[in-house]
């Protein structure tokens, strides 16, 4: 494969940069699957600073790390049994701040993530109070109540947890009796706390200023809608819950009362100096709800899940990109695009498929037509005003993994009936870095998923220096992104027309073009030729657009 890339002189050379979140380019780092250091199969953060300087070279600003705090692993990390502390098989808080300290001496910044619907069981607050029993004060700042029916086994709540099953287990009483049962939006492993609690708000504020000391620029907020519960925790009255979600604001999630918690959070980064940043993981109904989350005085971003869940199509893309852009315009945030991340199949392999399938596949689908796709689909992302998120591996091209035998599946929500994920483990497989090696280079031994032996192909090492590769595809869009001028800056973009299902739009001094058709056609020359994902042969007047290609354009 071969692709038309900008040279330097190609490339105008300034850009200017404020509010450095604003049109920042975010690396995701799955610290379990991203490079092992130790050589235990499990990736960690002595992987993560070894690598530091690739991102630094692939361009992006920020390196964004999912949770590496002491945890049991029931959800991969989102069980934290203490948030001020580095679970040993990701290594310790001194790797942590040579992290830190890294990545800011190449120009990178660090984004952990902070979970605060819930932590694991394993946490002191939950396990004191189930020692202690009814009546301890500590089962306030969780959930707890008693069950319904003449013997209480009956749950408190119709809830059904997003995993599948019902939100509530039931507790046994230190002296052995049946207890009350206590809430978990997701597995039973993590108990949603109680944030009506003084001490669960006292808590998360001093976790937040205890990592903001750390050095690190910002948080992403897991399961930021859901903190806040409707009073008195009303039944839905209704099953297949799931259904619900994204179409309504649940009793459980998206609540009002969650914003109050986000402005005093901005209050706190307010006082420390060099813009820390707050970043929404909220799914809501709407791009207007996610909008309330980044009013001026709460959260800096919230991921547009929208668009993430958009299909390889002009209209759909065009009607979503302008209500995100829309939506951001009222509140001054700005607007964030996604196509991949750990909770989801990759776009190669969800474009590879039939749209409409959703957005946890199990069909590898046709894989040439899925990465010619998703290459197109990215330039189309980074030409866009706002904020980018880039999730390790795609910049490799790598699909999911959709055949992993069961017995290696990790995702708990895969072991529990009719829960909303369950194939997130695809998406988790870890990177390969080398052509030949155990594990690709991801470490000196296995992997904690295996990797298929397609791996060595994708690796950074095969890929490096082929102009064609998918990773110099990405290199190039993130240089010609950082130097042209307007290229991720801004809120607004100017349609222009172009055939049906063609996007074509214009930015301060660039416009991209998006064949969404799958076949190629033919359009005006918008410009002078930066860059595409497919070859292309502008003529004099005309330029032919082959099927599933982004160009950009210098005008
Ligand atoms: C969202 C995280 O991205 C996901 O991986 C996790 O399972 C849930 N929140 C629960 O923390």
């Amino acid at each position: 494969m071969t692709q038309h890339l900008a040279t330097p002189a190609d490339v105008p050379t300034t850009g200017t940069h404020t509010g450095w979140w604003r049109d920042a380019v975010i690396y995701q780092v799955y610290p379990r699957s991203f490079a092992d250091g130790d050589g235990d199969g499990m990736g960690d953060l002595e992987g993560v600073r070894s690598r530091l300087p690739y991102l630094r070279d692939l361009g992006v600003d920020a390196v964004w790390l999912s949770p590496f705090y002491a945890s049991p692993q029931a959800d991969a990390g989102y069980d934290v049994a203490d948030y001020r502390a580095i679970d040993p098989m990701f290594g310790s808080l001194h790797d942590a701040d040579a992290v830190i300290r890294e990545a800011h001496a190449l120009g990178l910044r660090i984004i952990v993530d902070l979970v605060p619907n819930h932590s694991s069981d394993q946490h002191e607050w939950f396990q004191r109070a189930l020692r202690e029993g009814p009546g301890s004060p500590l089962r306030e700042r969780y959930h707890f109540r008693p069950g319904k029916g003449a013997d209480g086994a009956l749950p408190p709540n119709d809830w059904e947890s997003i995993f599948g099953g019902p939100a509530w287990t039931r507790t046994e009483n230190p002296d052995g009796t049946p207890g009350d049962w206590y809430l978990h939006l997701f597995a039973p492993e993590q108990p949603d706390f109680n944030w009506e609690h003084p001490a669960v708000r006292d808590e998360f504020r001093s976790i937040l200023r205890f990592w903001l000391d750390m050095g690190v620029d910002g948080f992403r907020v897991d399961v930021a809608h859901g903190l806040v519960k409707a009073a008195g925790l009303p039944d839905i009255g209704a099953h297949d819950q799931l259904k619900l979600l994204g179409n309504d604001v649940m009793p459980f999630f998206d609540q009002d009362g969650v914003h109050e918690i986000y402005r005093s959070w901005r209050k706190v980064l307010s006082e420390y100096d060099g813009e820390r940043v707050l970043v929404a993981e909220a799914w809501t109904p709407t791009v207007d709800r996610t909008a309330n989350y980044v009013r001026p005085d709460e959260m800096h971003q919230a991921f547009n899940f929208q668009y993430l869940g958009t299909h390889w199509d002009a209209t759909e893309l065009r009607t979503v990109i302008d209500a995100s852009l829309a939506a951001m315009r009222p509140v001054g945030a700005p607007t964030t695009w996604v196509l991949s991340n750990h909770d989801v199949t990759r776009h190669a392999t969800r474009f590879a498929n039939p749209a409409g399938l959703g957005t946890q596949l199990r069909e590898a689908g046709d894989r040439e037509l899925g990465l010619r796709r998703a290459r197109a689909a990215t330039l189309l992302m980074l030409a866009l005003p706002g904020s980018a998120y880039v999730y390790q591996g795609e910049e490799l091209g790598l699909p999911d993994v959709t055949d992993l035998p069961d017995e290696v599946r990790q995702d708990p929500s895969f072991w529990r009936a009719s829960g909303q994920d369950g194939f997130r483990d695809g998406c988790r497989v870890p990177i390969p870095w080398t052509v030949e090696g155990s594990s690709y280079g991801f470490g000196a031994g296995g992997s904690w998923l295996p990797q298929p032996a397609t791996w060595g192909a994708l690796s950074v090492e095969a890929q490096t220096g082929d102009p064609g590769s998918t990773l110099e595809l990405y290199r190039s869009a993130l240089a010609v992104r950082r130097a042209q001028p307007g290229l991720g800056a801004g809120e607004d973009i100017q349609w222009l027309d172009a055939p049906e299902g063609v996007l074509a739009f214009r930015r301060d001094g660039f416009v991209c073009t998006a064949n969404t058709t799958g076949r190629a056609i033919s359009v005006p020359l918008p410009g002078r030729f930066l860059l595409s994902n497919e070859p292309v042969a502008p003529g004099a007047d005309t330029v032919e657009l082959p099927a599933d290609t982004t160009v950009w354009w210098a005008v």
